[in-house]
C-alpha cells in the first residue's frame, strides 16, 4: 500500500500543477501544530519566490483546488501562504480498512532492492561472563535485524565471539598449574582427546579472572600465558582442543543465556574462524605494497587528507608477529565477502570503537577487501549508566553481570505484580513478570537513540506509566481485555468494518495506525529503532485517551461498536508486530 503521506503529496503536487506551479511544491509534512491541522504543506512559501508572488494568492489557488477533493475535510489557506490539511473522516476509515486487509504488514510495503546484509551483534567474549556492557549490542542489534527482515531484507547475524588471543592463553595456562596432568599438555601426545570438557562453566568462569588478576601482578606468569597463546595460534594440538573444549562450554552457555533475551543469531562464528584468512590476507597486503613495517609492527597507512583530526596506521601484525583484534576483524571481513558477498555489513559496537573501526574500514577499503558494492556501516552505541551517571555497577561497585541485572528487574516486576493482585496465580505471576521485565529492559534501553548514554533507571523503566516498555504491554493487555469481553457479547452477525470517526479522540488514533507503514520504513532507513518506540508510544497514548473518551462495549449502535472493536484490534495488532520487532512480546494479562 502507498504510504498515507505520499497519497496527500501527490494530491497537493497536483494540485500546485493544475494551478500553474511545479508539482514539487506540494511536500506535505505531519503538522507541527497539530491544534489547526492534520498535515500542512509550506510549498507556496517557497514558490513565492520562483513565480513573484504573493505566497498567499499561490495558497488561496491551491486550495481552490483541492476543495471538494474526497481525500480532505478541510484544505485551507492561512497567510502569510500555508496550506493547512484535515483528512476526510471517510478517506482514512477506508484507508484503515485496507490496512486491516493485510493481515501481517498492515500495508507496509517490503524495500523495492532487498539488500543482504550482515550484522555483527552481541560481540561477548567467551569464557567471561556476560556483563551489561554486551547487552546493549544484544539489544540494539536483535531489533535492528528483526526492522531489516521486516522490511524484506535477508538479515544475517553474526555474534563474533571473542575468541582469540590473550584470554585464551591466560585459561590454558591457569588450568595446566591446576591439572598439570591433563592429556592435552602432553606434547608428544597423538591419540584421541577425551569428548568432555576438563571443567564446568562455573569453573570457567572462575579461572579465567583468577588468572587475569594474577597475570597482572606476576610477570613469569604473564610470560608463560603469552607463550600458550602463541602456541596456541600456531597449531598446538593439544591447545586447540582445550580451545575446542572453552568453546562448547561456553557457548551452551551464552546460548541460554541470549535465549533468556529472546535474541539469536545466525552464525556463532567468533574471532578464531577468521585464523585461517590470515597469512594469505597479510601476504597480500604486503604484496600490493600497502603494508609496511613501522617500528617493528607490519601497518597500512589509512589517514586521509580532509581528516580534521590524526588517524594513526592500522596495525596488521604486531613485533613478535601475533595478530590482534584488528587482524581478526579484517580477516573476517575476507570470509563474510568470500561466503556472503553482502551488500553491508553493520556492526553493532560500543561508540568508544569508533576509531578503531573507521581505522579498519579504511584498511579494509583500500586493501581491496570490501569493493565499492559493499558498505561498512559502524552503529556505536553509547554506555548504559547508573543513577549517578557513572557505568551502571552492582550495589558493591563490581561489574554487573547480564544473569543478575535480569533477575533483579524479575524480582521488582513480580513484586508490583503481586501488589496489584491483578494475577492471582503465583506461577503465572512469575512468569508474567519476566515478561514485562524483558520489556522494561528492552524499551528502556531501545527507547533512547542508539548513539547516546542513558541512565537504566530501574524504578523508571518498570513503572506501568509514561514512556515504558510496561507501559505499551498494558495497553495491550487492556485492548485484548475489551475483546474477550467482546467475544462473549456474540455479536457475530454484525459485520466488522472501521467506520468514519466520530470523535477527535478517534480521528487521532485512526491518524496514528495509519503512519505504521512510515514509521518502520523510518526505523530501518536510519538503523534506529526508537523511531519504532517513538511510534508505539504515539499509539498507545492515542489509543488510552480514545479509551478513557468513548463508551466502548457499551456503545449501543452495534455497527458503531464493532467498528470500534475492529479499530482495536489493528491498534493491538499492530502493536504487537512493533514489539516483536524491538525483540519483546506481551502476555494475556498483568
Ligand atoms: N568482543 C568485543 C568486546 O567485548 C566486541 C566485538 C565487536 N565486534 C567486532 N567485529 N569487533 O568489546
Amino acid at each position: 500500500m502507498k504510504k498515507i503521506l505520499d497519497l496527500i503529496a501527490k494530491e497537493v503536487e497536483e494540485a500546485f500543477f493544475d494551478s500553474g506551479y511545479e508539482k514539487s511544491y506540494g511536500k506535505v509534512t505531519l503538522s507541527n501544530r497539530p491544534d489547526l491541522c492534520e498535515y500542512q504543506c509550506n510549498g507556496a512559501l517557497a514558490a513565492a519566490k520562483q513565480y513573484k508572488k504573493a505566497p498567499f494568492l499561490i495558497a488561496d489557488e491551491v486550495a481552490a483546488k483541492l476543495t471538494g477533493n474526497q481525500m480532505f475535510s478541510m484544505a485551507e489557506s492561512v497567510r502569510p501562504g500555508f496550506l493547512n490539511l484535515k483528512l476526510d473522516p471517510s478517506f482514512l476509515a477506508g484507508y484503515l480498512q485496507e490496512m486491516r486487509k493485510d493481515e501481517e504488514r498492515f500495508g507496509c510495503e517490503t524495500a523495492k532492492e532487498p539488500k543482504k546484509i550482515m550484522i555483527d551483534y552481541g560481540g561477548p567474549n567467551v569464557a567471561k561472563p556476560l556483563h551489561i556492557g554486551h547487552l546493549r549490542s544484544a539489544i540494539i542489534g536483535e531489533s535492528i535485524k528483526r526492522i531489516g527482515r521486516f522490511m524484506g531484507h535477508e538479515m544475517i547475524g553474526d555474534v563474533h565471539l571473542g575468541d582469540w588471543g590473550l584470554q585464551m592463553g591466560l585459561i590454558i595456562t591457569e588450568l595446566g598449574i591446576r591439572k598439570p596432568d591433563l592429556i592435552y599438555y602432553q606434547e608428544d601426545f597423538d591419540g584421541e582427546y577425551p569428548k568432555e570438557a576438563p571443567f564446568t562453566i562455573s569453573e570457567l568462569e572462575e579461572i579465567y579472572p583468577t588468572a587475569s588478576a594474577k597475570s597482572k601482578e606476576d610477570e613469569a606468569y604473564k610470560e608463560a600465558a603469552m607463550q600458550a597463546t602463541y602456541e596456541l595460534q600456531n597449531g598446538r594440538r593439544g591447545y586447540q582442543e582445550l580451545l575446542s573444549h572453552i568453546l562448547n562450554v561456553s557457548v551452551t552457555d551464552l546460548k541460554k543465556n541470549y535465549e533468556n533475551l529472546n535474541v539469536s543469531f545466525d552464525l556463532w562464528k567468533g574471532e578464531s574462524d577468521a585464523q585461517p584468512y590470515i597469512p594469505d590476507m597479510v601476504q597480500k597486503m604486503k604484496d600490493d605494497g600497502y603494508a609496511y613495517v613501522s617500528e617493528g609492527a607490519l601497518v597500512v597507512d589509512v589517514k586521509e587528507e580532509t581528516d580534521a583530526k590524526e588517524i594513526p596506521p592500522c596495525m596488521i601484525l604486531k613485533s613478535d608477529g601475533a595478530s590482534l583484534y584488528n587482524t581478526t576483524d579484517l580477516a573476517t571481513i575476507v570470509w563474510r565477502m568470500q561466503d556472503y558477498h553482502p551488500d553491508e555489513i553493520i556492526y553493532v559496537v560500543d561508540k568508544r570503537q569508533d576509531l578503531y573501526f573507521t581505522q579498519v574500514f579504511r584498511c579494509a577499503r583500500k586493501t581491496g577487501l570490501v569493493g565499492k558494492d559493499t558498505k561498512l556501516t559502524f552503529q556505536g552505541f553509547g554506555t548504559m549508566n547508573g543513577k549517578d551517571g557513572k557505568p551502571f555497577k552492582t550495589r558493591e561497585g563490581g561489574v554487573m553481570r547480564l544473569e543478575s541485572l535480569v533477575s533483579e528487574i524479575n524480582e521488582e516486576m513480580y513484586q508490583k505484580i503481586m501488589e496489584n493482585k491483578s494475577l492471582p496465580d503465583e506461577e503465572e505471576a512469575r512468569e508474567t513478570a519476566k515478561i514485562v521485565a524483558l520489556s522494561a529492559i528492552k524499551y528502556g534501553d531501545l527507547s533512547n537513540q542508539a548513539s547516546k548514554d542513558y541512565i537504566f533507571d530501574i524504578e523508571r523503566f518498570t513503572s506501568f506509566e509514561g514512556n515504558t516498555g510496561p507501559y505499551i504491554l498494558y495497553t495491550i493487555v487492556r485492548i485484548k481485555s475489551i475483546l474477550s469481553k467482546y467475544e462473549a457479547m456474540d455479536c457475530k452477525h454484525v459485520k466488522e468494518q472501521i467506520l468514519p470517526a466520530k470523535s477527535e479522540s478517534e480521528k487521532s488514533l485512526m491518524l496514528e495506525i495509519s503512519r505504521f507503514g512510515a514509521a518502520v520504513e523510518n526505523a530501518f532507513a536510519e538503523t534506529a529503532p526508537h523511531k519504532v518506540c517513538a511510534y508505539i508510544y504515539g499509539l498507545a497514548n492515542a489509543l488510552n485517551h480514545f479509551y478513557h473518551e468513548t463508551k466502548i462495549l457499551s456503545e449501543e449502535e452495534e455497527a458503531v461498536r464493532a467498528g470500534y472493536v475492529c479499530l482495536l484490534r489493528l491498534t493491538k495488532d499492530i502493536l504487537e508486530t512493533c514489539i516483536d520487532l524491538l525483540g519483546f512480546r506481551a502476555p494475556e494479562r498483568m
